[in-house]
């Protein structure tokens, strides 16, 4: 057919629909998470926040909707629910790309960049060398520094760079950096193929290696990436978490976050045990790492995509989106200790319309599409039950679409569903049910569920289990089932519109 005759064709079709133009662009567009406005984006990096601000820069492509030669683009927020796309951060230069990284608040000025009494913002990040690459000497990997003098507006890359160069290992990338108070210095994790290596400095520009973890323990079904380590206060006395994202060999398939937890003396990290615990058992949580410089509050985000089917998902004119923000906690269970992660209480500025009811049974299906009269699909529901009886809650369209996200008690369970979600078949593995393990032994059971329009959170047990998955239904999912064929009561019941404002709506 020729262009001139599908064109008015397409603009009919789309008339008849019910939709603009916009709409079909941008229809799965998050309304709450930031994503870029247009191309690729993959990993969160450089999360710092400074003067009253949340900076996210991420590992981004400008020219196409698939990875490329990697920038840092940038955006900030006052919240981390309402973001603002800045202009690009760092470009790839004669180095290579500009791979994930983190930056810190220099606030001694031990790097010497500041100025006139104004500390920098430093970023260590990884050059990535394609030239080198294709040598193969597997030195292609290296670390560098840039700095900014204007609260993160504008970055000078250093002039000696690259500051920590490859010994030979070909993954030898994403630096976290943070600074170690008891010994004042700078400790780098960096992700080294199939294990982390710490390093020290006194002024991030010239580091010591310290140690090795990990080629021992863990997950290794794929490459160690985007490492973090920081200290949580949990009864009285310090753990250091140290998270490991891994790609592939997750829990349900491609990339994941696994984490453990020990002590960290400024050179050594020991574990208190070489079992994997995962940090997010849905498959679109991955480099998850925290921000820096927010003092004892441990603030995550991650990348919200798989490296699995990231170049293949059906968004328009962009690609990926970050995770919420979510508080880490530590949570005692038995004699282990994990780590929680909950939504930041900042989102609470999205809740509008809702209801919270108690004791309320659900016999069969219990359908709450009238009363919760909400047509874009984007909600919180917050349940209290006791783990007696499967039950399931049912994300629904008229397209007959479904997501479910449910609890089955013979294998004390969670798992969500996205086998009939919507578009799954641009990947052969994307539509499939993901499970995570109850690790609470708790009988009363507390769901939260944060829904966007392309993407659920779920938390269980107060963050002990949580899921991020994302689907991409045929038209929004207005409706909402709970369900439980055996039957369930539930404690509590909960539930509110989420309603980003105007302004953070992504890409508008
Ligand atoms: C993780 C990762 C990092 C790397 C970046 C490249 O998703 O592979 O290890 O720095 O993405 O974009």
């Amino acid at each position: 057919m020729k262009k001139s005759i599908i064109i008015p064709l397409l603009f009919c079709a789309i008339l008849t629909s019910g939709l603009n133009a916009q709409d079909l662009r941008e229809k799965y567009r998050p309304e709450f998470h930031f994503s870029p406005k247009a191309n690729w984006m993959n990993d969160p990096n450089g999360m710092v926040y400074h003067n009253g601000i949340f900076h996210l820069f991420f590992q981004y492509y400008p020219n196409d909707k698939i990875w490329g030669p990697m920038h840092w683009g940038h955006a900030t927020s006052k919240d981390m629910v309402s973001w603002d796309e800045q202009p690009i951060a760092l470009y790839p230069d004669s180095l290579g790309y500009i791979f994930s990284g983190s930056a810190v608040a220099d606030v001694h000025n031990t790097s010497g960049f500041g100025k006139d009494g104004k500390f920098p913002l430093v970023a260590i990040f990884t050059h990535h060398n394609p030239v080198l690459e294709k040598l193969e000497t597997g030195k292609h990997e290296y670390q560098s520094l840039a700095y900014s003098l204007d609260d993160g507006k504008t970055w000078t890359k250093y002039s000696g760079n690259p500051v920590l160069q490859n010994p030979g290992i070909s993954d030898f990338r994403d630096p976290k950096v943070s600074w170690f108070e008891p010994q004042k210095k700078w400790i780098m994790t960096l992700a080294t193929k199939d294990r982390v290596t710490f390093y020290s400095s006194p002024d991030l520009k010239s580091w010591v290696r310290e140690s090795d973890f990990g080629v021992d323990a863990g997950a290794h079904g794929g490459v160690w990436e985007c490492p973090d380590l920081f200290p949580i206060q949990h009864n009285g006395k310090q753990v250091w978490v140290l998270i490991v994202n891994i790609n592939p060999g997750g829990p349900n398939q491609g990339s994941a976050g696994q984490y453990f937890l020990g002590d960290f003396d400024g050179k050594t990290f020991k574990p208190y045990s070489k079992e994997t615990k995962w940090l997010d058992f849905g498959t679109d949580n991955y480099a998850s790492v925290t921000f820096s410089n927010t003092g004892s509050r441990m603030l995550m985000m991650g990348w919200m995509s798989n490296w699995q089917y990231a170049n293949l998902v059906p968004t328009h004119p962009w690609r990926s989106a970050c995770t919420i923000a979510r508080e880490l906690g530590l949570k005692t269970v038995g004699k282990e200790i994990y780590l929680t992660s909950t939504p930041v209480k900042e989102l609470d500025v999205l809740r509008s319309t809702g209801f919270n009811e108690q004791n309320v049974k659900v016999q069969g299906q219990l359908d709450l599409t009238e009363k919760t009269k909400n047509s874009t699909g984007l909600f919180r529901l917050e349940l209290e039950t006791k783990n007696t009886a499967d039950f399931s809650i049912v994300l629904a369209n008229n397209e007959g679409n479904e997501l479910v996200v449910g609890y089955d008690k013979a294998t004390n369970q969670y798992y969500i569903d996205r086998s009939k979600s919507g578009k799954i078949d641009f990947e052969k593995g994307f539509g499939q049910k993901h499970t995570a393990p109850r690790l609470s032994k708790d009988p009363t059971m507390d769901l939260t569920l944060i829904a966007d329009a392309a993407s659920v959170e779920l938390f269980a047990d107060g963050g002990l289990t949580p899921m991020t998955d994302i689907f991409f239904p045929d038209s929004k999912m207005s409706k909402l089932y709970i369900k439980s064929i055996s039957g369930t009561t539930l404690k509590k019941l909960g539930y509110s519109v989420l309603q980003p404002e105007t302004k953070s709506a992504q890409g508008k």
